[in-house]
């Protein structure tokens, strides 16, 4: 368990929605080593029950330490609001202590405080995030006077999984989801984009979207929060390794999984395919 060698960053999602998660922190924190997984053979997470994702990140964790990632970030917040909590208390005192694993809601709640001058804050995610209530949950706490409303938008994540979210037929879905949520409170002045695969669709989003209203895409916000996290725990920064690589890995096809993802990050990738199992 000591003497860990040093090794890159896991970033983890259920399929590529984490790639503008990376893509952000790759900016902010470009000396790093990366290593990209999506369990996409898998995905979506969003409609699965709690011990289902839990299961399925445990095992995604389990196999990025055995790449040497010392951090690992759980890019999907479907992962972060349904497993995150109970790998870090339940499984990494036993997995390995000196290793850790974040996730993407805490550093998009924190923000929020710069962000709402009224306080209302609506969320759009998927339904499992949505009924984890991971969000309302993190901003009580933070902002206790705040009002949390949520929209679960379960066809969003299959309409950019599937290439089709900047075509016409994504608006009618856009649109919908978006409406719903302001009917249930029309005083919203910040709205949470609270999953990694929805900055895909921001340019339908703000279409639709009341003019007053902030949005929060939190690729960035997650790579601020990472920045000085590093800075702030330099036992685990200085075993991350910097040699400025990034690979990928997916449980799907290489060849899918390579061209979808230039969808979401420019430059060429090249994928390699790994089998996720609960091997101990
Ligand atoms: N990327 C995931 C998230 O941020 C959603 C995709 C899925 O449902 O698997 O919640």
């Amino acid at each position: 368990m000591v003497n860990l060698a040093d090794g890159p960053i896991g970033i983890f999602d259920s399929g590529y929605g984490g790639l503008t998660i990376l893509e952000e922190i790759r900016r902010k924190l470009p000396g790093y080593d990366y290593l990209y997984l999506g369990d996409n053979a898998r995905s979506p997470y969003g409609t699965r029950s709690f011990e289902v994702v839990y299961e399925f990140t445990l095992q995604a964790v389990k196999w990025l330490f055995k790449q040497d990632c010392r951090l690992i970030i759980l890019a999907c917040n479907t992962a972060s609001a349904k497993a995150l909590r109970t790998i870090q208390q339940k499984d990494l005192p036993q997995l390995d202590p000196n290793r850790r694993v974040l996730g993407v809601i805490r550093p998009t709640v924190e923000c929020i405080g710069n962000i709402t001058k009224k306080q209302h804050i609506g969320i759009l995610a998927t339904p499992g995030t949505i009924t984890s209530e991971s969000y309302p949950i993190e901003i009580k706490k933070l902002f206790p006077n705040s009002i949390v409303t949520g929209e679960a938008c379960p066809m969003w994540v299959p309409l950019v999984e599937n290439g089709e979210y900047d075509k016409p037929g994504a608006d009618y879905f856009v649109k919908q989801n978006i409406d719903r949520l302001f009917e249930k409170d029309s005083l919203i002045d910040t709205l949470i984009l609270a999953c990694t695969h929805y900055p895909l669709l921001e340019n339908k989003i703000q279409r639709f979207l009341p003019k007053q209203v902030a949005l929060v895409s939190q690729g960035r916000f997650v790579a601020e929060s990472l920045a000085d996290y590093l800075q702030r725990h330099p036992e685990i920064a200085e075993k991350c390794s910097k040699n400025e690589t990034c690979r990928f890995f997916t449980t799907e096809s290489e060849e899918k999984f390579s061209s979808m993802a230039s969808l979401f990050l420019s430059g060429e990738i090249d994928a390699k395919r790994i089998v996720l199992e609960d091997a101990e």
